[in-house]
């Protein structure tokens, strides 16, 4: 299949445009570039720099490529730049997400996988979370990714689209055969913060909340490898049917605390990686994990990295190596 990948240039996506290449897919990458790296595009695909919101451009995509189907990862992710820039978000990831579906639908392209993700639950009353449980975020990013959920529930009746909505968690680690990582600036995720230190670029690290009701104390996360990813988006690109709008968790089932991460980074790294304890911060909530039984079940996906030291071992190849991130 040819497969139009945005934000292809971006951490997961490029994993994932990766997996399609070597599976033997064409791969047309679009992204603006703004946080993605024209290294990370796999060399065999079609890179245009483009944005969701140009929707000339996006068109003339349609026009000069033969798309069979989208993987759909190009939208802002920080939540708490969303609280601060709720327009910029709802129109990257909202207005953004309509114009790619409008031109779907208009070139009768009707197989999509759309990042959504854990953010969509909130703070859930327990875990580990089901599909089924509510859907209330607590932030403008989450609320984007569930209204592109909705819009596409509509869609896959009046327009016949189907799709396959992925609510990742924690995506984290590198490409095994250490051609790809994780770089954004600024950084944010845990995993590469904590790194940081051992690469000589932050002398510490902090730990927001040390009195959650959790065995330690500190927030419990469920970290999922980014080429698990890449796997869960190669059988939902497979799996997609006309007219259907699927949703599934993606991640490992089980969950780490900040104290847990630190400790193998500091294994792993062999660094003694100081942490200080810091107040919580507002709108994280204690314990998130997913129960995978669903996308397990249907997909016959499962997880191959789970354990965390492992997980961080592959991300730590990848910074020693690159300190600096990609080149361009
Ligand atoms: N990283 C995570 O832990 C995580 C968890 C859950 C969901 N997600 C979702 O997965 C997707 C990918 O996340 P990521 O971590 O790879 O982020 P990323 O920032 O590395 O990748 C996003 C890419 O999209 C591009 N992009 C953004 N807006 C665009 C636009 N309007 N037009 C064209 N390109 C645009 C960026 O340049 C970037 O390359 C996002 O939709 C995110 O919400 C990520």
């Amino acid at each position: 299949m040819r497969i139009l990948v945005t934000g292809g240039a971006g951490y997961v996506g490029s994993h994932c445009a990766k997996l399609l290449v070597e599976r033997g897919h064409e791969v047309v990458v679009y992204d603006n570039l703004q946080q993605g790296h024209r290294d990370a595009a796999p060399p065999d695909a079609t890179l245009i720099r483009g944005d969701l919101l140009d929707r000339d451009r996006l068109r003339q995509t349609f026009e000069d490529h033969a798309i069979d189907g989208v993987m759909h990862f190009a939208a802002l992710l920080n939540v708490n730049e969303s609280i601060s820039q709720p327009q910029r978000y709802y129109e990257n990831n909202v207005l953004g997400s309509l114009n790619l579906i409008g031109e779907m639908i208009r070139k009768k392209v009707h197989r999509l996988v759309w990042s959504s993700s854990c953010a969509v639950y909130g703070s859930p009353s327990s875990v580990p979370i089901t599909e089924d449980m509510p859907k209330q975020p607590i932030s403008p990013y989450g609320r984007t990714k569930w209204t592109v959920e909705m819009a596409l529930r509509d869609f896959s009746q009046n327009g016949g689209l189907g799709s396959i909505s992925l609510r990742y968690f924690n995506a984290c680690g590198a490409a095994s055969d250490g051609t790809l990582g994780e770089d954004r600036d600024p950084e944010y995720h845990l995993i590469p913060v904590v790194l940081q230190v051992p690469l000589g670029q932050r002398e510490k690290v902090f730990i927001f909340g040390t009195d959650y009701p959790t065995p330690d104390g500190t927030a419990v996360r469920d970290y999922i490898h980014v080429e698990d990813l890449a796997s869960a988006h190669l059988l939902a690109l497979e799996a997609i049917q006309d007219g259907q709008a699927l949703a599934f968790n993606v991640g490992t089932g089980q969950g780490y605390s900040v104290r847990e991460v630190i400790e193998a980074a500091r294994r792993v790294s062999g660094h003694a990686i100081p942490a200080e304890q810091a107040e919580r911060r507002e709108g994280d909530p204690p314990e998130l994990y997913a129960d995978n039984s669903l996308i397990r079940e249907q997909l016959g996906w499962h997880p191959e990295i789970t354990d965390i030291s492992d997980i961080i071992a592959s991300a730590w190849r990848w910074h020693e190596k690159n300190p600096e991130g990609y080149e361009d």
